[in-house]
């Protein structure tokens, strides 16, 4: 499976609303192959969600990994659970009435800058997995901040355009040595 070039910040696919995914294609291979590729694409870059305009396709896809960020770490000889990989199709997201909460993000699309992002505490998603499949549910915390990252995606925006306030704005090497509380915490990535 071919891992896919990221595009950057500056690429127009990124500034593009994405094109809704016919889901009769959903049961072409390239369609499949395709989502494979997002996967691996996603885990080589070492982030946790991708959507489909970061790899220049104008097209309502996005992967992400369902990951704990305050999991215990995997105990010495011991294998790290391998996180649960989802794909969305043609997401639509409806806000759970609440406060909305700051946390830090980074995005594949704009190499080592992290921010504070405000986001919805939870979501819920309709959207079709890769087979076409009805999904509604409900996503809560880190894997709804990274829904709504991805999902942005798809409408062109990027999380820069949802900083309340620019000043939080930080390289990663600065980032880990002033901003983060402590050494094992990381910013999502997508
Ligand atoms: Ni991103």
């Amino acid at each position: 499976m071919p891992v896919r070039s990221i595009v950057r910040l500056g690429h127009p696919a990124l500034r593009t609303p994405a094109q809704p995914v016919v889901a009769e294609r959903l049961s072409d291979p390239e369609m499949q192959a395709l989502v494979d590729d997002m996967f691996e694409t996603m885990l080589a870059a070492g982030g946790v969600g991708l959507a489909a305009p970061q790899i220049g396709l104008s097209l309502q896809l996005f992967v992400y990994a369902v990951v704990d960020p305050d999991a215990e770490p995997a105990a010495e000889g011991e294998e790290a659970d391998d996180p649960e990989l989802v794909a969305l199709i043609n997401p639509a997201l409806e806000p759970i009435a609440g406060e909305l909460v700051y946390d830090w993000e980074g995005c594949l699309s704009i190499p080592d800058l992290r921010g504070l992002v405000p986001r919805h505490f939870g979501v819920r998603v309709h959207a079709l997995d890769r087979h076409g499949k009805i999904l509604d549910y409900r996503a809560e915390g880190y894997a709804a901040r990274i829904v709504q990252h991805e999902y942005d995606h798809l409408n062109g925006v990027v999380f820069l355009d949802r900083m309340r306030d620019m000043r939080s704005l930080a390289f990663g090497a600065e980032w880990e040595e002033f901003l983060t509380e402590s050494d094992d915490e990381d910013a999502q990535v997508g």
